[in-house]
Parts: C-alpha cells; sequence; structure tokens
C-alpha cells in the first residue's frame, strides 16, 4: 500500500495536495473560460466569478449543462496530478467521462448541495474524488469535509435507528469550516468522507471542477461504463 493509499483509505480519508503539473491546470481553467465566451465576456477570471453571482437558477443551470461538452477536462485534471492518482490507483483506472464544472453562490439559501458522501450517487467504495477550485479560496464558499473518523460515527448513527441517507446526515446544520485551498491545489477524498456547502458572504461565486477514477481492478458498482471510461495515466 502506498503512503497516501494508507491515509486515504485508513487515516483521515482525504489530503490537500500540489497539482504536480500546474501548466496543465492552467490549460483546464483557460479553456473553462473560452467556453465561458457564450454567457459572457469578460476573460478574467474574478470578472466572470463576479457576473455568475446575478445569473438566475435556471440560467447557472443551463450554463453546468453546456459545460458538459467539456469533455476534456477529465483528462486534462487527472493528468496535471498523474502521480497522485497513480499511486492510489494505478496507471489504468476508470475515469469519469466527464468532470464536473461546480458553481457555488454566495448568500442564503444558495446552498446547492446537501451535505453528502460519494458512495450515495452508485460509485464503489474503490472510488476516489479530486476537487480543485479555479482561484484561491478567500472566503467561505469551499467545501467543508468530515474526516473519516466523524464520517462514520455519522453514517453509524443513522445505522442504529434503522436508517441510510436520511435526516441525521443530510438535514444537520455542520459547524466545520471548509479549507481555505489555494489556485494549484486539490484535494483529494475517499467516497465515504462527508462533504458539503456551508452559505458563505462574498462578491464572487466560487468555480470548482472535480473528477473521479478508480482502478480497472476494482469493481464498479451502479456506475459503470456509461458513466466512466477506460484511461491510462
Ligand atoms: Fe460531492
Amino acid at each position: 500500500m502506498t503512503d497516501l493509499q494508507e491515509h486515504i483509505i485508513n487515516g483521515k480519508g482525504y489530503a490537500i495536495l500540489p497539482i504536480e503539473d500546474l501548466n496543465n491546470f492552467n490549460k483546464l481553467r483557460d479553456q473553462f473560460i473560452e467556453k465561458m465566451q457564450l454567457y459572457t465576456k469578460e476573460k478574467k477570471l474574478e470578472k466572470l466569478r463576479m457576473t455568475i453571482t446575478s445569473m438566475s437558477k435556471s440560467q447557472i443551470n443551463d450554463l453546468m449543462v453546456s459545460l458538459l461538452s467539456f469533455d476534456q477536462a477529465s483528462e486534462i485534471l487527472v493528468d496535471s496530478c498523474k502521480n497522485i492518482v497513480s499511486s492510489l490507483s494505478e496507471n489504468e483506472i476508470f475515469l469519469q467521462r466527464r468532470a464536473n464544472i461546480i458553481f457555488n453562490l454566495p448568500g442564503e439559501d444558495q446552498r446547492r448541495q446537501w451535505p453528502h458522501y460519494e458512495l450515495m450517487s452508485g460509485v464503489s467504495p474503490f472510488t476516489y474524488i479530486m476537487w480543485a477550485p479555479f482561484h484561491d479560496l478567500d472566503d467561505d464558499g469551499g467545501v467543508f469535509y468530515l474526516d473519516q473518523n466523524k464520517s462514520f460515527e455519522m453514517i453509524k448513527e443513522e445505522h442504529q435507528k434503522g436508517i441510510v441517507n436520511g435526516p441525521t446526515i443530510l438535514n444537520k446544520e455542520y459547524n466545520e469550516k471548509p479549507p481555505k485551498l489555494k489556485y494549484g491545489e486539490v484535494i483529494v477524498f475517499n467516497p465515504f468522507i462527508l462533504h458539503g456547502n456551508i452559505n458563505f458572504k462574498s462578491n464572487l461565486a466560487r468555480i470548482a471542477c472535480s473528477v473521479r477514477f478508480q482502478s480497472i481492478k476494482k469493481p464498479l458498482l451502479q456506475k459503470n461504463t456509461d458513466f466512466f471510461k477506460f484511461y491510462k495515466v
């Protein structure tokens, strides 16, 4: 077992690491800005983040749907973090076909994401998730993560009541603070780690990219080859 596997599987469950090939990751961010030209002529990421905060929910939905055509994003993100990926899943992986580009808006009632862990979406227990913001996280617009022990405590607490993914996990007010990642950092976590957004105050929306992958030697669960593709790191 590699040190990173030990840490992510048996230890804390997540790690914040530097992106290895930042030039490549810059390309991902720049291609994203280019794709956004359909919606806004802003070429500066900060202006773009400001524009997004004044968009309606349906505009943002349209935007996120249109970004699904950005099917190079998952490969670029993984290629920017080759050592991280291969030390977790070796070189041959099942890679999420379309990376998610996620917007998170400031203000009350904007919480778009319930606290959750990735296994809920039908990925296998052998999946890893990488999440990287397109800018420094200066405010609380990031994502909070509970370490593995706390996540399991919550899951077990519900289990004892005979519930799975019920109100204990989904409705709880979490007090955790999101880690303030810098641009050029990535957070890697296992699919049992509870995470979510909190309300935050800012003039700027948060924009981040995430991708899921696992070794081809491990079995898939509900999400199979319509979600994943074979990829060599
Ligand atoms: Fe998630």
